[in-house]
């Protein structure tokens, strides 16, 4: 059912489980929607994961009951949209897809005044309930909503950046993807590092850090950026109204999820790229970048910076720097109103 570096991934966290026995409370956002089922579903199968509260303002209740008649360990509760704070209450972490996706046209900044207003009210509620759980956020324009939710945990006098996590893990399965597409080699063997943020040309990925990535050159190197760079817009326009990228989503985020409870359980080495609060940009105005991150059993253990970059690259991200500043500076807008 998965592919080997994912199969690989989760046999590591089953032996890894068995010897840490570390109980994983998980809880979802907006389960019922396009990302959140499938979402629910892979973290059923998650054996870090020892109960799955799902909730959403409607429909949790039976993608509940449904994922529930799974034969994994895990206990799986749904909840309706005025139990919120019963979600909530105990996770170890909270992961959001809730909200509004894409239709053909739209960019993830069209997104901003619906799904801005929704991740502060969860983040609200959140600080409250929970305010040590380690929050991923799914929901676009990430780049905006991971600095509206500090800023609501900053208010709060609760914040804790090493905790709350941007997920851009699709653009590092679709850098990935779409590398071995063009050199012929399994994907298992050419992943691809991808820094800056999840939008356009935030995204920048590291080809030249990856062995067989570093031999696509000229028009070919520039059509795979592009891909890497706009790929969400290729499902949006295939799915014709119907929404954006669901499925792969769903994998993206369980695949950073099982990262994530990985190193919480203690495991060393536990690296991966996501977009938080981040030292790396700051003498350039950006406060949240995404780079590869150690995880541990605080969140966030330790920052990677971007390392060695080629010339088209280090163009790249400055282009990703300044829409970065500006999609940041959104945000604090918003909250700050
Ligand atoms: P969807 O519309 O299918 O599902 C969203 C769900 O959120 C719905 O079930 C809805 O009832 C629920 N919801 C809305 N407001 C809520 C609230 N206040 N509390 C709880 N639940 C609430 O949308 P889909 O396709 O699942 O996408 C969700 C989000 O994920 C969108 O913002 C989309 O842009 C984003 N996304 C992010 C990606 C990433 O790489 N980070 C990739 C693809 C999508």
């Amino acid at each position: 059912m998965f592919s080997r570096s994912a199969s690989r991934t989760l046999s590591q966290a089953r032996q890894f489980s068995s010897s840490a026995s570390r109980q994983t409370k998980v809880t979802v956002l907006g389960a019922g929607g396009g990302i959140g089922q499938p979402l629910s579903l892979l973290l059923k199968l998650d054996p870090h994961v020892t109960r799955l509260n799902l909730y959403d303002i409607r429909g949790a209740p039976g993608v509940a009951a449904d994922v529930s008649h799974i034969d994994s360990a895990s206990e799986v509760t749904g909840f309706a949209a005025d139990k919120l704070d019963e979600a909530i209450d105990g996770a170890d972490v909270v992961i959001v897809p809730a909200g509004v996706p894409r239709k053909p046209g739209m960019t993830r900044d069209d997104l901003f005044s619906t799904n801005a207003s929704v991740l502060r009210d969860l983040a609200s509620a959140i600080v409250r309930v929970a305010p040590k759980a380690n929050l991923c956020i799914i929901t676009n324009p990430v780049n905006s909503l991971v600095p509206i939710a500090s800023r609501v945990y900053e208010k709060a006098g609760v914040y804790d950046p090493k905790r709350i996590f941007g997920i851009s893990t699709l653009d590092v399965v679709r850098a990935t993807r779409f590398l071995a597409s063009v050199t012929g080699n399994d994907p298992a063997d050419t992943p691809v590092t991808v820094v800056g943020g999840h939008s356009g040309e935030t995204i920048v990925p590291l080809f030249s850090q990856s062995s067989y990535g570093k031999g696509v050159t000229g028009e070919a190197y520039k059509k795979l950026v592009h891909r890497v760079q706009f790929g969400g817009d290729e499902v949006v326009q295939a799915k014709a109204g119907a929404g954006s990228a669901t499925l792969s989503m769903a994998y993206a985020g369980a695949k950073f999820a099982n990262t994530l409870f990985r190193g919480l359980a203690g495991e060393k080495g536990v690296i991966t790229p996501t977009f938080i609060r981040s030292p790396l940009y700051v003498d350039q105005g950006v406060e949240y970048f995404a780079s590869n991150v150690e995880l541990g059993p605080n969140g966030v253990e330790k920052i990677h910076p971007v390392g060695p970059i080629s010339a088209e690259e280090e163009e790249l991200l400055k282009a990703a720097l300044v829409g970065l500043k500006s999609n940041i500076e959104k945000g604090y807008k918003f909250i700050e109103a």
